[in-house]
């Protein structure tokens, strides 16, 4: 392509660290969807004859069959996927190939390419946490009254519903998916036409590409257009901060999977056994989406550190963007698909999880209340009379609703038996009926808040 200053063939070391068709050809399918808009760009503002244009579109239509049947011939030796494509287009329609790449660089190409390829996988991810959500909420609303153990430091707190608990990451995704959303609509500007920096000399309209590309407007700033990547590093730090939601919940299954939790059961859609132990029942979907999350993190890490005090405008180092980019986003999707997978195919073991919620003393905090609200004592008092409580039912070996209300009247005269009322897990749950609390109606109420939000 640079044969005119060049003589000499590059070493081929050189090639070898300068290559990036085995990885940009994932560009392609955006590479013809942006040069298929600038040659009718071209043509449009008389910058190129028709006829040339027709070739161009003609050879270009070829070139997208040969990539949709699988004989395109990506060659090492054109370096990338813009120089495959060219070079690809000169032998099927020769010498006007050579003009679409007037008024434009592969600078602001690959710019165009990347941006493309970031906003459809940001659509698409968007789209699958919706569908994880909807698998999340499917789960939950069966399960609205479901008792379990509510954890803070994983020592049981307090009662809660497991829909309640299910209906926790229905928020925490619906924050990723709007984070996507966001970033899309900042993204959604093109760089086509910024040239290799400085913009152009030809009569080029770039709000034309636009256009036909789909983007909201061109970019304002042609130095900026070619030199930044922040609509890739953002969307990939969306996809970290979802990564981190889906490990905590990969987590929690793996947790409640285990004999000793017996919360759940995954059937063996989702689960592997072991090559040794045969009673092995495995949660590996759900350990491989907590791993993932590193992938991922570890994506928005290394571009970070590439960008980072790189000068303007565009540096070769630009073309390592790929690579953590695609990754992250297969890795997001496959775990986004997977815990949808998970989700769905999990069932609850209701008597394991009640009898969890109603053990140690989850009902403290509900003898306390009771103390305060029925005997007006201030709550740390009551605090302090409800910790007695739970000490000697320590002492006795029983739970507090089986603690003698002689007991509970050695340390407070005044309760009487009405105490027991609160003291179950139902009753504590049943109680919580503050906006976004875990009674039962409250959860009922966010479920449907949520179904109406996606459907
Ligand atoms: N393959 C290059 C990349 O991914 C395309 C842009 C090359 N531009 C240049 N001035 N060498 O970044």
């Amino acid at each position: 392509m640079w044969g005119g200053r060049f003589s000499d063939k590059p070493a081929e070391l050189m090639q070898a660290i300068n290559v990036s068709i085995g990885f940009d050809r994932r560009l392609a399918a955006q590479d013809l969807e942006g040069s298929r808009a600038h040659a009718a760009m071209l043509q449009k503002t008389g910058v190129i004859t028709s006829e040339d244009a027709a070739a161009i579109l003609g050879g270009l239509a070829t070139i997208a069959a040969e990539m949709d049947a699988g004989s395109f011939p990506f060659r090492e030796e054109y370096e990338d996927i813009h120089m495959n494509v060219e070079a690809r287009l000169r032998e099927l329609i020769g010498p006007a190939a050579g003009r679409l790449h007037t008024a434009r660089s592969r600078n602001d190409q690959v710019a165009l390419d990347l941006r493309m390829w970031v906003r459809e996988a940001c659509d698409r991810t968007h789209a699958q946490i919706r569908a994880l959500q909807k698998a999340l909420i499917a789960k939950a609303e069966p399960n609205a009254a479901t008792l379990m153990p509510g954890f803070t430091h994983l020592q049981p707190a307090q009662p809660v519903t497991f829909g309640h608990h299910l209906m926790a990451y229905v928020e925490m995704f619906g924050r990723d998916a709007s984070r996507f959303a966001d970033a899309r609509t900042r993204m959604n500007e093109s760089p086509l036409g910024a040239a290799a920096l400085a913009g152009s000399p030809f009569p080029i309209d770039r709000q034309m590409t636009a256009h036909a590309l789909r983007f909201d407007r061109p970019t304002a700033n042609s130095l900026d257009s070619v030199a930044d990547r922040d609509f890739a590093l953002e969307a990939l730090a969306a996809a970290g901060i979802t990564a981190i939601h889906l490990s905590r919940l990969a987590e929690e299954i793996v947790i409640w999977m285990t004999p000793q939790f017996g919360f759940i059961r995954l059937t063996d859609a989702f689960t592997t056994g072991s090559s040794i132990m045969p009673q092995k029942k495995n949660p590996d979907a759900a350990e491989l989406v907590r791993a993932k999350a590193g992938r991922m993190l570890g994506s928005f890490t290394q571009l970070a550190v590439v960008m980072k005090g790189l000068p303007l405008t565009y540096s070769k180092d630009m073309q390592e963007d790929k690579v953590p980019t695609f990754e992250a986003f297969d890795a997001l999707e496959l775990s986004l698909r997977a815990m949808a997978g998970m989700i769905a195919d999990l069932e609850p073991v209701p008597e394991r999880m009640a009898a969890a919620a109603g053990a140690g003393f989850s009902t403290a905090t509900d003898l306390a209340d009771w103390l305060v609200r029925e005997l007006a004592l201030p709550f740390r008092d009551a605090h302090h009379i409800t910790g007695a409580a739970v000490k000697r039912a320590e002492q006795l070996g029983c739970d507090l609703p089986a603690l003698p209300l002689a007991e509970l009247q050695a340390l407070e005269p005044r309760i009487n038996d009405g105490v027991y009322k609160v003291l179950t897990p139902q009753a504590s749950v049943a109680s919580r009926m503050s906006y976004g609390g875990t009674a039962p109606d409250q959860v009922r109420a966010q479920i449907e808040r949520w179904k109406e939000i996606l459907a």
